[in-house]
């Protein structure tokens, strides 16, 4: 008797090992405990055993009854925190999350970006200078004269008595030379200003990149060989510049650097550097030597670049921080 106890007993543990729902469970709880269960039967059969025997088998059978009764708890309290865990909590997840504004870079950071990486595959230095400039740095020792139309107030931004927004890049070429010795080649990205009437093309506020190589034997050669290999790496390799003579009182020669673009079909030209060999002036100004050193300086418009590559019709678009236009980008 005591072994059939036993082995029923573990059948029935096992059963209820197995069982994963709440139903099941009341369905083994029946099948051993009910009153036609297998643990009832057998009590029966302990009632027909010799009276010295059966009291050992009783206590065997409600030995074996405690340990399905504690089985069967155990796994209901397992079921039920199963299945609390599975609840789907009371938030709807499927709502769409809260979306914090991103901030993006600006056009005109981006093409920035662009130009002092590529000047700096071809070993330019950055360097920056001072938006609030000298009149001196400004003009004089660009060899820019008195009676020249642009140190007219109203052509620049006189902060008061010699102290003015620069108005173009070119100071920070004075203010490096003034600092360092040849050999020198660095470009200057930065604002300046000019009171012009804002339009599709003008902004009183502007970008420039400022490039500067001073040697010993550098000639326009140079120039045109890095001028038209900065434009190829920056707007494609089929691009191509032409170089038209020009005026700047600070280089000797000239020229204005147009670079072309495809449009509709139709290749167009873009007028986007002033570019020249140093004047020998300048040299003078910051104490080298004209005869030792030769080099050159060009100017560019950033603002420009970011228009014609990312087709910005209007420089207005670029300082307007309209979300609209910058998340474009
Ligand atoms: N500073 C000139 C401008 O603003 C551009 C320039 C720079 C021209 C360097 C020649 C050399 O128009």
């Amino acid at each position: 008797m005591q072994d059939v106890l036993e082995r029923l007993r573990e059948e029935a543990l096992a059963q209820i090992q197995a069982v994963r729902t709440l139903d099941d469970l009341e369905a083994a709880r029946v099948a051993y405990l009910g009153r036609h269960g297998a643990l009832k039967e057998s009590m029966r059969q302990i009632g027909k055993l010799a009276p010295e025997e059966r009291r050992a088998a009783g206590m065997a059978a409600n030995e074996v009854k405690a340990a399905i009764v504690n089985g069967l708890e155990a796994r209901r309290q397992l079921i039920e925190r199963v299945a609390a865990q599975l609840t789907l909590p009371t938030e709807d997840l499927t709502l769409p999350g809260l979306h914090p504004p991103l901030g993006g870079e600006h056009p005109l950071r981006r093409a920035e970006a662009d130009l002092r990486e590529v000047f700096a595959r071809l070993g330019f230095e950055v360097v920056e200078g001072p938006e609030v400039e000298l009149e001196y740095y400004n003009f004089e020792a660009l060899n820019i004269p008195a009676d020249h139309a642009s140190r007219d107030s109203f052509d620049t931004f006189y902060v008061g008595g010699d102290v003015l927004l620069r108005s173009h890049t070119s100071p920070v070429q004075v203010r490096v030379m003034e600092q360092r010795q040849p050999p020198i080649r660095v470009v200057v990205p930065g604002r300046v200003y000019r009171p012009d009437t804002a339009d599709a093309t003008h902004s009183p506020v502007f970008h420039q990149i400022e490039g500067l190589v001073v040697g010993e034997g550098v000639t326009f050669a140079d120039l045109k060989a890095v001028l038209t290999m900065a434009m190829r790496e920056l707007f494609g390799p089929k691009t191509e510049t032409r170089f038209r003579p020009s005026f700047f009182p600070f280089t000797e020669p000239s020229a204005e650097v147009d670079v072309s673009y495809e449009a509709g079909g139709k290749r167009r030209w873009l007028e986007l550097l002033g570019a020249g060999m140093v004047h020998p002036r300048v040299f003078e100004a910051v104490g080298y030597d004209p005869e030792q050193y030769t080099g050159f300086a060009f100017g560019m418009g950033i603002d420009r670049v970011a228009m014609l590559r990312y087709g910005i019709p209007d420089i207005r678009l670029l300082l307007e921080n309209d979300l609209r236009f910058l998340e474009q980008l």
